[in-house]
């Protein structure tokens, strides 16, 4: 088995940053080096101030004040990186397409070929690549290809090496991974090199949690297991919509069919929606596939989720403004939370943004506070959607670094991501001095009924009437 000393990651994202960090710190003896074309991530990423790195994750800046510039390090030097690593892990964005075939379901892979491309250009020795982005089905077979035809004698291992991580317990997530997946081909060599890359996950983890398979089905896994876990959101969602209409209890149903082992408790927490820059394009391009293979009914079952998805974010919003007499103009209510859920900066995809959207549609004065979302991250999601322009999203909505300041005057608040601070907030002070009646929409099941009905405010719990 080839003896590993460098390993490249290309992309200093979501998944790439933490996936090094902890191979680096688990794997003092290989020099891990993460590239990127973004120079202002990069120098994130090196900034002397832990506090500053690009991403917010539990534990992630105690393992990379560890290992960076020991084994770990984080370059726009992409050439070299790629030159010195024996493997070189492809960890690029892949967002839905926005152009073009496929439009608005496909991956747009250009990010990940360019990898390939780089890769074909620089390499002079054999390189085991790893597909770490999520990719469509087959998608190696593309990668094989440019590689194949670099005429520089070099052989290329392919591997899909899916990550499975959930943002906020990234570090924990990996550290204890419940399974690892390497896909690669049954040659001789492709079987050496799935070998190499398990080697390196068995610094850590049991083998036996290390599972191998072919190419396409570790492709396929991946999507498949965002679509499982993002139906069951949507399918507790939905019975939360019947909850409110029945005076059944979601938290209840939850814990009812969760005790039942072949359902199991996990993913059962009725919300405002599921977001995330994972579930929703993974689905989208899950469905563009099995369309593109004529299989409407399969396509169109896994559309369901989206739709009802998209359902629950309309949902929320619209009780909102049927719950303050029909009408929100120049109103202010007042958003707990912008991720698109708690412990982490991210906001793709989050259904803050959707629920923001459809209430500034109405004029309402839209107050925001997020513990860890800056301002400016705010303002671009609202102004990527288009629905009106910057100087408007602007006017209508504020940031407030205070939470408590943002609900003087007040006429409702919005729990939009579970944020464990929010529990222990002063509410009797909130109530105070928000006007009355004062409205609460708990698009998170965060906080308890009685004490909100006790304080004196019209409280709303998702999924119960
Ligand atoms: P991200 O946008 O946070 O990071 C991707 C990085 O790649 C960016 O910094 C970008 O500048 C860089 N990049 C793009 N093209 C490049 C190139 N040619 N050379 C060098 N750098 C380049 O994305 P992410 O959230 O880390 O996701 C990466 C992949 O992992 C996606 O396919 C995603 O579906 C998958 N994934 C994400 C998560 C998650 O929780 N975010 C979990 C599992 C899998
Ligand atoms: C997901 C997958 O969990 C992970 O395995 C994959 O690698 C990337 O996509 P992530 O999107 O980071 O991870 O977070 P996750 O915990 O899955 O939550 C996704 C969304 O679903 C969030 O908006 C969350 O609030 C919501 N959710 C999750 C619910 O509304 N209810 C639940 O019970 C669980």
């Amino acid at each position: 088995m080839k003896k590993i000393t460098h390993i490249c990651c290309i992309g200093a994202g979501y998944v790439g940053g933490p996936t090094m960090s902890v191979i680096a710190s688990q794997c003092p003896n290989i020099k891990v080096t993460v590239v990127d074309i973004n120079q202002q991530r990069i120098d994130s990423w090196n900034d002397d101030n832990l506090d500053n790195l690009p991403i917010f994750e539990p534990g992630l800046k105690e393992i990379v004040g560890k290992a960076r510039n020991k084994n770990l390090f984080f370059s726009t030097e992409v050439d070299k990186a790629i030159d010195e690593a024996q493997i070189i892990f492809i960890s690029v964005n892949t967002p839905t397409k926005t152009y073009g075939k496929g439009k608005g379901q496909a991956a747009d892979l250009k990010f990940v070929e360019l990898c390939a491309r780089n890769i074909a250009k620089v390499a002079k020795d054999d390189k085991i690549v790893v597909e770490k982005s999520t990719l469509p089905v087959r998608t190696a077979s593309a990668i094989k290809s440019i590689l194949q035809h670099t005429g520089n004698k070099v052989n290329f291992e392919i591997l899909s090496n899916p990550e499975f991580l959930a943002e906020g317990t990234a570090i924990e997530d990996l550290l204890n991974a419940d399974r690892v997946l390497i896909g690669g081909d049954d040659t001789p060599s492709g079987q050496e090199a799935k070998d190499t890359l398990s080697s390196i996950y068995e610094h850590w983890l049991p083998k036996e949690r290390i599972l191998q398979t072919n190419v396409w089905s570790s492709e396929l896994s991946k999507l498949v297991a965002n679509a499982f876990l993002a139906q069951r959101v949507s399918s507790i969602n939905t019975i939360s919509a019947l909850c409110e209409k029945t005076d059944a209890n979601i938290q209840e149903i939850s814990r009812a069919i969760g005790y039942d082992s072949r359902i199991g408790s996990k993913f059962l927490n009725a919300s405002v929606g599921f977001g995330g820059s994972c579930f929703q394009k993974d689905i989208l391009n899950l469905v563009y596939i099995a369309r593109s293979y004529g299989l409407t009914e399969v396509a169109d079952y896994w559309e369901q989720v989206i739709i009802a998805n998209d359902y629950q974010k309309s949902r929320f919003a619209e009780h909102i403004i049927s719950s303050l007499y029909n009408t929100i103009s120049g109103k202010k209510i007042v958003l707990y939370g912008w991720a698109f859920k708690k412990d982490t900066n991210d906001t793709r995809e989050s259904p803050a943004i959707a629920v923001a959207d459809a209430l500034l549609d109405e004029n309402a004065e839209i107050i925001v506070y997020d513990p860890k979302v800056t301002a400016d991250r705010i303002y671009a999601d609202l102004d990527y959607l288009g629905t009106r322009s910057s100087e408007e999203n602007r006017k209508l909505l504020t940031v407030c670094n205070d939470p408590m300041d943002a609900t003087k005057e007040a006429h409702a608040i919005a729990i939009l991501t579970e944020w464990d601070e929010f529990k222990t907030y002063d509410w009797k002070s909130i109530h105070e001095q928000m006007l009355k009646p004062a409205f609460v929409f708990d698009g998170r099941r965060l906080l308890d009924k009685e004490k909100m009905d006790s304080l004196g405010f019209n409280y709303y719990k998702i999924g119960q009437s």
